[in-house]
């Protein structure tokens, strides 16, 4: 068996470890004779499985009761819609457009109700996180939507915006459990899992209890009601059974690992490596304001297109796969998601040095 390091934006690396775990588990999970992919979502089993999940979620991100936790499917990109056809009882929401996601979700929402653009960094590329100190935010907005951490452009909120007392929502997809968040800060936190936590197939949404009503858009399909999920334990219908299972096993391994603050400093220690490379780097800079850096997204680029494309070339020949930028911003990324081994950050960067030097 050889592994790679693999950098990709996602679906991402995993744990080894919870890997090895389900795949001892495929053909027979814990002595009931079948595997977790192939048993009823409404047995015994699998009650005990979702449920577990949602307790060490909960214990993990210390979710205050009155939250709700939802596991759903249609991506993070369903939410777009999902949550002003839930939320926008004013029909108006405020978006801080930091990138494409927060782009493509703001788009989405104008199909329902108006959408105040408070504060956008499309002047530089994306390439930081505006200030949101004072943003035009008005009381009779429904909520005011982040997307916390920009995959795409590298770069995080370090400190949540000054929502001026309006309901905060928050697309943590690409920084899911990569540090500890105050979740009573937000109305609605929501994360496609296949960055951080497990296969692609699978949305978390963690949303304050009294937002989730009947008093949702006429149209808004069953499947997308917040309270249809909620009131079901998000077993309305069938979920992606074997993905939770997996997200399930990558909260015990967090568990394991000593929690989200153990992740933080495990995170800023793999993060600053490469970042403290590219600062000294003649070849090699970042593309982000250093104060909004990500820890999980890193974009670099080299100024010369054909040496970016040899770098991505012979990186991958090497055993470092997926370091190609998005088309966007252009040279590499390296996401370095929770699961990616510090060793394998430690070893890029002595690729990296190295190919400076034999390109000088
Ligand atoms: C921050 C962010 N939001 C949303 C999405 C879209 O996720 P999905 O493909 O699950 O719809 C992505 C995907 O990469 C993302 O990085």
């Amino acid at each position: 068996m050889s592994r790679v390091y693999n950098f990709s934006a996602g679906p991402a690396v995993l744990p080894e470890e919870v890997l090895k775990e389900a795949a001892e588990e495929m053909l027979d999970y814990k002595g009931c004779g079948m595997s977790v992919m192939e048993m009823s979502h409404r047995s015994k089993v699998y009650d005990n499985i979702i449920k577990e999940a949602e307790a060490d979620l909960r214990e993990l991100m210390n979710i205050p009761d009155n939250y709700y936790v939802l596991f759903l499917q249609g991506g993070a990109s369903q939410q777009f819609s999902a949550i002003p056809m839930n939320l926008m009882r004013n029909k108006k929401a405020g978006y801080i457009i930091t990138g494409q996601w927060a782009k493509k979700a703001a788009a989405e929402a104008k199909k329902y109700g108006e959408v105040i653009e408070l504060a956008s960094s499309a002047d530089k590329n994306f390439s930081y996180i505006p200030d949101c100190s004072d943003l035009p935010i008005t009381d009779d907005m429904d909520y005011v939507y982040i997307c916390e951490n920009n995959t795409i452009y590298g770069t995080k909120y370090k400190e949540l915006p000054n929502t001026k007392g309006v309901d905060l929502v928050a697309d943590v997809s690409s920084c899911f459990l990569s540090e500890p968040v105050d979740v009573s800060k937000y109305a609605l936190i929501y994360g496609g899992v296949q960055k951080n936590v497990g296969p692609a197939g699978v949305v978390v949404v963690i949303i304050r209890k009294d937002l989730v009503k009947d008093d949702v858009m006429p149209f808004t399909p069953t499947m997308l009601k917040y309270k249809t999920q909620a009131d079901n334990d998000s077993l309305y219908n069938t979920p992606p059974c074997y993905n939770i299972y997996i997200c399930g096993k990558v909260f015990k391994w967090l568990k394991k690992l000593g929690g989200l603050e153990k992740m933080k400093e495990l995170n800023e220690e793999k993060a600053k490596i490469l970042y403290d490379f590219l600062d000294e780097s003649e070849m090699f800079k970042g593309t982000v304001e250093k104060e909004d850096r990500s820890l999980m997204n890193v974009p670099f680029v080299t100024g010369d297109k054909d040496l970016d494309a040899k770098f991505v070339k012979e990186a991958a020949e090497a055993g470092f796969v997926n370091l190609k930028g998005h088309r966007t911003v252009g040279g590499m990324r390296a996401s370095i998601y929770n699961a990616m081994p510090k060793e394998g950050v430690v070893k890029l960067v002595e690729f990296m040095r190295e190919f400076e030097k034999n390109n000088k």
